[in-house]
This record gives C-alpha cells, structure tokens and sequence, in this order.
C-alpha cells in the first residue's frame, strides 16, 4: 500500500523578494526551500508517519547511530522548470532503485519506489515557486535517509528516517560549464572489492575531501580515483568519467565499485542513439595517456546530476599533465549535453520518456520564460 502524505503548511515561507533574490543567483546547495518531507521507518512497523513539514533543523539524539557510526545514504535528482512553466524531472525511477540498491549496501530499509517518487512529487508540488526559471538552473532534490536509531551498539538501527530537502540550483562549479581540469589522486583510494563504492553513502564522499582539498591546492575541481592497484580509472570524487576516441567511441570504466550513474548511464544511451560506439570496460590510465598523446583520445568528461556533463581538460597529478588545461569543451561532450539538457528542459522531444511530470503548466509561463 502506498503511503499518504499529512501536510503542514510553513508559516513563515520565505517572501517573495527573498526568494527571488535566491532564484537569480542560486549558486549550489546553500539554500532551501520552506519544506521538507519525512517517512519514519520502525523495524516492527516498517514505512509510517509520510509527512511534509516546514523546512528545519532536525532535533537529533547526539547517540543517534548515523552520528557515530555513518549509516546513510543519499540520492541526488533535478526538477526542471519549461518554458510553459510545468516542472518535471528525470528519471526518478532510477534514483528510486540506486537508493533501493545503497539502503541494501548499508543495512537500511527499502523505501517502495512509488513512495520515494511520491515524495519528491509532494515537496514540489508544495515548493514550486522555487523552481528556477533561468537558462540551466533547476532545483536539486536532496533525497536522504538515516539511521537515527538511539543506540551505539555496532548493529543495523531499527529505526530510520527518509526526508527529502530541496535547493535552487546554478552550475555545480562555480565556473560554469567550462572545462575543468582534475587531479589524479595517486595516495588514496574512493573504494576497494566487496566495499561500499556502488553505493551512495556519506562514508564515500567523506573519503574524498581530503584527496579533494589536494586537488584544489593543484588547481583542480575534482579527483579522479584509480583502482586498488593504481592501474584503472574508477570515478571523480561526485562524478563518473568518460574518455572520448578519435573515432567517437565513448569508453567509461566498469567497476564494482563505482557509482551506477544515472546521468552518465542516459549520456551513454543519447550517444549510442547518435550512432557512437559504447563501451564499458576497464579503462587504464596508460590507455588515457598513450591516447591523449598518439591522437586517439579527444575528449573526457565528468557527468552526474549535480555537474551535468563538465568537459575534462586535463588530468593532472605530481608527474604529468594529461592534456591540455586550457583546451575548450570539445564537439561530441557539447552536443550530448545538449541533447540531454535540451530533453530534461522539454526543448526537444524525449525519445525514451525519461521525463516525468511533476507539476501542472501555467498561464503566464511561457510568458515570462520569454521575459527572461
Ligand atoms: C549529484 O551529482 O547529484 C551528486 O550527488 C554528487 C554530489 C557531489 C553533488
């Protein structure tokens, strides 16, 4: 059975003025919206207490396991304003079973997928008006869950929260969509065989900050994680990787212990669509190297929900420069993120019905989509 979602309005939403002034610049994730959704999770009771609540500070016990002992685990998705102004986003079904796949990964409870897809349908549908209008801004849907279970024995908490948050969006790195040059972490690993790497847990994106802060110090937006041996490309800190051949082949790794990226696994699909070869297979960092040098590897690029798709100019790390820092975003990444923007904003028609509606269209949408 589906769960029913209880309503209780904020009384103190943002005004109008404030949000709007959030809208034109929302930068990435420093602002909320005035909801957020919750569903409790008992052992005994399984999903209960579906609820969209004023946005705020959670009251947390400081033994709550997750504190201590790092139980969670999140989803990252996009709600996309069109020009009539309906909002909808992409492919929830899939963030719905990754977290299906994670909750199993890290001992939590499976949250039904029409329930997740519910959820994120009700803070929407409540929160609308913060939806961006502007060129590629969106509002980023923070899905979540965690084990606030009262107890500092080392077990699976028998009780557990799924919430979703939401945040108006702009370009993940702060330069936009330019191209970015990535550090190659030769000291540390994201992930090992048989550990959390596919899933998307808070323990591996806090692996990451310190590799990351050494890749800032270098000049870098992002890490890039090798295998256990140092031989294999894995992924960036919050993004997947894909090299482009000379020919238009597009080549990412496969590993189990990668994130199952939904905007890298629809970037895949657009580009075999356009006729490019795919392939998803151990991809070595000599592979990367002799290809940039003798010619036959053209592009890279990071995707994820949060960076789209972000041309990769160079790798770098202590001993050498794999490309160029100040080479510009090359031909097939700026046409699939094209195509894929142009999908997820409703420019062009949805070939695999990815999108989903979330909301109704308005009078004055277009209208003011135009007045931009
Ligand atoms: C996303 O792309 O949505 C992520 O979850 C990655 C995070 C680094 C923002």
């Amino acid at each position: 059975m589906t769960l029913e979602f209880a309503l209780t309005r904020s009384d103190r939403p943002a005004a109008d003025d404030v949000r709007a002034s959030v809208l034109a610049e929302p930068g990435f994730g420093r602002h909320f919206t005035d909801h957020m959704v919750s569903i409790d999770w008992t052992l005994d009771g399984g999903w209960h207490d579906a609820r969209v609540e004023p946005y705020g500070p959670l009251q947390m016990d400081p033994a709550s396991a997750v504190l201590h002992y790092g139980q969670e685990i999140f989803e990252g998705m996009k709600a996309y304003r069109r020009a009539d102004g309906s909002v909808w986003t992409f492919r929830p079904d899939q963030n719905a079973q990754r977290m299906q796949r994670s909750a199993e990964r890290l001992a939590l409870p499976q949250l039904p997928e029409e329930d997740f897809v519910e959820a994120v349908r009700q803070l929407v549908a409540i929160d609308e008006a913060w939806v961006p209008t502007g060129g590629e801004d969106s509002l980023y849907l923070r899905p979540f869950m965690i084990a606030n279970e009262v107890f500092l024995g080392v077990r699976a908490a028998q009780t557990v929260r799924f919430m979703v948050i939401a945040s108006p969006a702009g370009p993940y790195f702060p330069g936009g969509v330019k191209p970015v040059s990535i550090w190659l972490s030769r000291e540390y690993n994201r992930a090992g065989r048989g550990g959390t790497g596919a899933a998307k847990c808070g323990g591996n994106y806090a692996a990451s900050l310190l590799p990351t802060q050494q890749a800032v110090q270098h000049g870098c937006a992002q890490v890039l994680f090798l295998n256990e041996e140092g031989t294999d490309l894995e992924e960036l800190g919050g993004m997947n990787v894909v090299l482009v051949k000379a020919d238009g082949t597009l080549v990412t790794p496969a590993s189990e212990s990668i994130l199952d990226g939904v905007t890298r696994n629809s970037l895949l699909q657009l580009a075999a669509d356009a006729g490019h070869e795919v392939e998803q297979r151990t991809v070595t960092l000599a592979e990367w190297r002799d290809g940039v040098a003798d010619g036959s590897i053209t592009e890279a690029f990071a995707c994820g929900t949060a960076a789209v798709l972000t041309p990769i100019a160079a790798l770098k790390s202590h001993d050498e420069v794999i490309g160029d820092e100040h080479a510009p975003a090359g031909p097939v990444a700026t046409a699939l993120r094209k195509q894929l923007t142009d999908i997820q904003y409703g420019r062009v028609e949805d070939p695999h019905g990815w999108m989903v509606q979330l909301t109704e269209a308005q009078a004055s949408g277009a209208e003011s989509a135009e007045a931009r």
